[in-house]
């Protein structure tokens, strides 16, 4: 899981949004860039499109409480969610990217989201 802020922002944000030719290469690139899997091909992640400040707002403004720390964000953001097909780590796994507009939930620490939970 991810412990701070500034690694949330590594795994799930990416704005502006880096060039790719589809979502799936889209993914297949920043995975790498990211340095994401490093010993194994992880699963599943999500990139937002939007800048880390309204991000940052979820656990503020920007959400709505559901438990816990956990925080509803009010509006959609754009994203790209990666799912694994196959290929190998570090620098082959390869992702179905799907190009998306979701709520997100996130864990909050200090007003600060350092987990992303799930898609809404
Ligand atoms: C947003 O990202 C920029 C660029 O990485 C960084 O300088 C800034 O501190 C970030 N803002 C917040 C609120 O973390
Ligand atoms: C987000 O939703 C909550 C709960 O409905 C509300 O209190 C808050 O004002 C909303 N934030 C914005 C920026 O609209």
């Amino acid at each position: 899981p991810e412990t701070s802020w500034e690694a949330f922002q590594n795994k799930h944000i990416d704005y502006p949004r880096t060039r790719a030719s589809n979502p799936s290469a889209y993914c297949n690139l920043m995975m790498v860039k990211r340095n994401l899997n490093p010993i194994r091909c992880k699963p599943r992640n999500t990139f937002i499109n939007h800048d880390n400040e309204s991000v940052l707002q979820v656990c503020g403004n920007g959400g709505t409480r559901w438990q816990g720390n956990f925080y509803d964000s009010n509006e959609s953001f754009p994203m790209i969610d990666c799912r694994y097909t196959d290929g190998k780590p570090p620098k082959d796994c390869k992702y179905k990217g799907t190009e998306t507009s979701k709520r997100i939930r996130v864990a909050c620490e200090e007003k600060k989201p350092v987990h992303l939970e799930k898609l809404l």
